[in-house]
């Protein structure tokens, strides 16, 4: 297949387009655990696209699935109709999701999800009769895509700063990184379990009275790959039920299996009373997210809804049949195939292979969680992200498709990756940083 010849019309999302159009890097077909660039080169996928392929690619099962649906039920609205794979999927997600969270949203993105997120959380906090419960919170460094509900409560500068002022009445908590005392540490890191007091000193300052709701990744990802601090979810937890603080957790990426469970939640063991999700709900086929609520969220909301309909919030696309096909056939998958608890097993071998390269060139971190590693590298003077940039660059001439958020590589391939995989991953990315200046 051959390159397109204009590549001018198109505004490419979070991409340098003149760099990127200059020397571009042009993918044209996708299988299990490989890119095929339109050079025809094999391409290892480190990353599983943006962390959504978790069952790999070109899944037949899935195909199968959405060109029946296409075939039967293309379109139906979801205002006021309902089709037969929407109520199906919603009992599957509940099946799966944590204990007493039986209720789902759905919308088409992660950004979608964590907007419909926050909406819920200020509509349920006023139908209780709480109306004066309206502040967000969200974390440094956080990413919640990139609606405005989103990039306010988010904490990645470059997100925020180009566009205003965003919701108002938002705060954050401090984020959780600190290398000076957790570098190199394995899995959770030991230090920063009060950092999730920070929330007890907005409650002094806000009042309890005016805050709605928290949200945070219980594993950040897009700021650098984050893993919490032993602790901190739980005290979390703990502050906001004392003082009657929702709790969202955003598990966009943490969802589906990348920590060896169905959700992050159920990893940590910790429940919030909303889970935004998407990604690998549909295996990123076809775009979908869900937010999935606690029953008492859901029976309040019903209960003393001040007009017939209870929640004026939802998308042409919500709960699209396509995209409900593609999810069923990919929640099928994940359980015929045990591809959680083949997660689970390969998290440690992920945790060896990216901690041996300890010492090599550049590198000043090295931190993992599940089917997640990240090596931060030292930035090069001031030009913050260009070493990081080179390295992914030179690693897809290389053969291998790994992330680079400024200086941080983020690997997360799709669960299915096996041992020599790995190996190839770590291999090929040590010879890349030794080959950059
Ligand atoms: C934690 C988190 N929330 C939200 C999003 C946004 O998802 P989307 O790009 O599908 O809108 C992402 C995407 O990476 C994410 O990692």
């Amino acid at each position: 297949m051959s390159k397109p010849n204009n590549l001018e019309s198109l505004w490419m999302p979070f991409t340098p387009n003149k760099t990127f159009k200059k020397d571009p890097r042009i993918i044209v077909k996708a299988k299990d655990m490989h890119f095929t660039s339109d050079d025809n080169r094999q391409i290892l996928d480190g990353t599983a696209g943006l962390w959504c392929v978790n069952a790999g690619h070109g899944r037949k099962k899935i195909q199968e699935a959405v060109t029946q649906q296409i075939e039967e039920l293309d379109y139906s609205p979801p205002f006021q109709f309902g089709h037969p794979k929407q109520f199906e999927l919603a009992n599957r997600l509940a099946e799966i999701f944590p204990e007493g969270m039986n209720h789902v949203f759905f919308s088409n993105s992660g950004s979608e999800a964590v907007d419909s997120a926050l909406k819920i959380a200020l509509a349920y906090q006023r139908a209780r009769g709480h109306a004066t419960k309206t502040r967000l919170i969200g974390r440094e460094r956080g990413y919640h895509g990139v609606g405005f509900g989103g990039i306010s409560v988010g904490g990645m500068v470059k997100n925020r700063m180009y566009f205003g002022s965003m919701l108002s009445g938002v705060d954050h908590l401090r984020h959780t990184h600190n290398p000076s005392v957790n570098a190199f540490s394995q899995g959770q890191p030991e230090h920063g379990a009060e950092l999730a007091d920070d929330l007890e000193r907005l409650v002094q300052l806000h009042d309890a009275s005016t805050i709605a709701a928290v949200i945070v990744e219980p594993i950040a990802g897009s700021t650098g790959v984050l893993p919490p601090p032993k602790g901190y979810l739980q005290r979390l937890r703990d502050i906001c039920t004392k003082h009657d603080i929702l709790l969202i957790f955003d598990e966009v990426i943490s969802a589906f299996g990348r920590l060896g469970k169905a959700t992050g939640s159920d990893y940590f063991g910790i429940t919030p009373d909303i889970i935004c999700c998407a990604k690998g709900l549909t295996n990123a086929t076809i775009p979908m997210g869900a937010t999935i609520v606690q029953d008492y969220i859901y029976e309040s909301m019903l209960e003393n809804a001040d007009a017939p309909i209870e929640l004026f919030h939802g998308y042409t696309y919500s709960g699209h049949p396509v995209a409900c096909a593609a999810a069923l056939a990919t929640l099928d998958i994940y359980k015929e195939e045990g591809l959680f608890e083949h997660a689970g097993e390969q998290a440690p071998k992920i945790e060896k292979a990216a901690h041996s390269l300890k010492g090599t060139k550049h590198i000043v971190d090295i931190r993992n969680l599940g089917v997640i590693a990240a090596l931060e590298l030292e930035p090069r003077g001031n030009a913050v992200g260009a070493r990081g940039f080179e390295v992914m660059k030179k690693a897809w001439d290389m053969g291998l498709m790994l992330r680079a958020n400024g200086d941080t590589l983020a690997f997360s391939p799709p669960l299915i990756v096996q041992d020599n995989q790995i190996d190839e991953m770590f291999t090929t990315v040590k010879s890349a940083l030794e080959q950059v200046d």
